[in-house]
C-alpha cells in the first residue's frame, strides 16, 4: 500500500505531476467536485494544527468525499494508552485514507506499517512534513515559475523545523539549487540533513546573518522558533526572537524574492510585511489545499491496485534507536528497523544514526 511519509517517497516526476494536477484543479474545480464521492478521509491529529488538518478536510470535501477523525490525542483512545499501530489498524476499518500528525518522530511510518489504507504524514515531531513541502513546491512554481537555479534562504529553527528538512530534500533534486542556512548556532540543521546535502553535492552555507544573506536570495523561507520542541524553557526564551523580518530588512532583498513561511508565525515576520507583494505565505497556505487534493486523488487511485511497500535495504532488529523522541522509544510495536544510507546506519523511523 502506497503511503507518503517522507517527501522522498515521491519521485521528481511525481512531484511535478502533482503540481500539474493542482494547477488543473485551480483552473477547473468543477471537474474534481465528485472525484472522491463515497470515499472517507480520517484525520488523526495527536498534535495541534490549523492549516494541515483543515486543508486536508477542505480538500476531501471539495473532492466530494467525507471526513472523520479527531483533532487532539485527548479525545482519542491514545489517552487510554492505545498505540499508533493499533489506532492505524482500527481506523483502516472505517476510512479509505488517513492523514495524521503526531509529536513523535517516525509515528507516521509506524502507522503506515500497520494500516491497510494509505497513510499521509501530516508532521511527525521534528522529523518530516511532506505535505507542507507540497504546498511549498506549488508556491515556488506559481511565484517563481521554476524549480531550478534558485538560491533558497532557510531561516530560524533549522534543527527541529520538520518543514525545513522536507523542503531541503525536495529542492536538493533540482539543478542549480543553493541553500543559505540561517540560524543561531544551537538551531543548525541536524547532521543527517547536512550529510544529505554533502552526499548529493548540493552547495550550502551556514550563517547566523540574515541581513548579510538577503541580497542573494530568490526565496526566503522563514520558520518559527518552536517553543514545544525545547526541553529547557530558558533556551527557548534566549533564542525565540533571533530573527524578526520587517519591511526595512526587505529593502536589501531582490524585487522578486518570495517570502515563504509554513505558518503559524509568532513574531518572526512583522505583520507590516504582509502588504509587501513578495509576502507569499498566505497564498502558500491556500496552495496546500490544492496539493493535498492532488495527493488524495493520486493515493486513492493507486490504492485500487496496491503494491507492497519496498523493503529492500532494511535491517531488522539488530540495533536499538537511541533517539528519545522516536516512536520506538515509547511503543513496542514499531519493530526496530534500520537503513544504511551514505555509509551510515539510521533508524528507519526517525533517521537518527545508530551508535554501533
Ligand atoms: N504549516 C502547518 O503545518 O500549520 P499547522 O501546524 O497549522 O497545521
Amino acid at each position: 500500500m502506497r503511503s507518503v511519509i517522507d517527501i522522498l517517497d515521491l519521485s521528481t516526476d511525481e512531484l511535478e505531476a502533482l503540481t500539474d494536477t493542482a494547477l488543473d484543479i485551480i483552473a477547473h474545480p468543477e471537474r474534481y467536485a465528485r472525484a472522491c464521492e463515497g470515499k472517507k478521509l480520517a484525520t488523526l491529529f495527536f498534535e495541534p494544527s490549523t492549516r494541515t488538518r483543515l486543508s486536508f478536510e477542505a480538500a476531501m470535501y471539495e473532492l466530494g468525499g467525507h471526513v472523520l477523525g479527531f483533532s487532539e490525542a485527548a479525545s482519542s483512545s491514545a489517552s487510554k494508552g492505545e498505540s499508533v499501530a493499533d489506532t492505524a489498524r482500527i481506523v483502516s476499518c472505517y476510512a479509505d485514507i488517513i492523514a495524521m500528525r503526531h509529536p513523535r518522530e517516525g509515528a507516521a511510518l509506524a502507522a503506515a506499517r500497520h494500516a491497510s489504507v494509505p497513510v499521509i504524514n501530516g508532521g511527525d515531531g521534528g522529523h518530516c512534513h511532506p505535505t507542507q513541502t507540497l504546498a511549498d513546491l506549488l508556491t515556488i512554481r506559481r511565484e517563481k515559475g521554476r524549480f531550478d537555479h534558485l538560491t533558497i534562504g532557510l531561516c530560524g529553527d533549522l534543527k527541529y523545523g520538520r518543514t525545513v528538512h522536507s523542503l531541503i530534500n525536495a529542492m536538493s533534486r533540482y539543478e542549480g539549487t543553493r541553500f543559505v542556512l540561517i540560524s543561531p548556532e544551537e538551531l543548525r540543521v541536524p547532521d543527517y540533513v547536512r550529510q544529505t546535502l554533502e552526499s548529493k553535492g548540493v552547495p550550502y552555507e551556514q550563517t547566523a546573518d540574515l541581513d548579510g544573506a538577503m541580497p542573494e536570495l530568490d526565496i526566503l523561507y522563514m520558520t518559527r522558533i518552536q517553543r514545544e520542541r525545547f526541553s529547557d524553557p530558558a533556551v527557548y526564551e534566549r533564542l525565540k526572537d533571533s530573527y524578526i523580518l520587517t519591511p526595512d530588512k526587505l529593502d536589501g532583498a531582490k524585487g522578486d524574492m518570495a517570502v515563504l513561511h509554513p505558518l503559524p508565525r509568532v513574531n518572526e515576520i512583522s505583520v507590516a510585511v504582509d502588504a509587501d507583494p513578495r509576502a507569499a505565505y498566505f497564498r502558500q497556505a491556500l496552495n496546500g489545499k490544492y496539493m493535498r487534493m492532488a495527493l488524495i486523488l493520486k493515493l486513492l487511485d493507486e490504492a485500487k491496485n496496491p503494491a507492497p511497500a519496498p523493503e529492500e535495504g532494511l535491517i531488522y532488529g539488530k540495533y536499538r534507536c537511541s533517539n528519545p523522541r522516536c516512536i520506538t522509544a515509547v511503543e513496542q510495536e514499531p519493530e526496530q528497523i534500520f537503513r544504511l544510507t551514505g555509509g551510515v546506519c539510521r533508524c528507519a523511523y526517525c533517521e537518527s544514526p545508530v551508535r554501533i
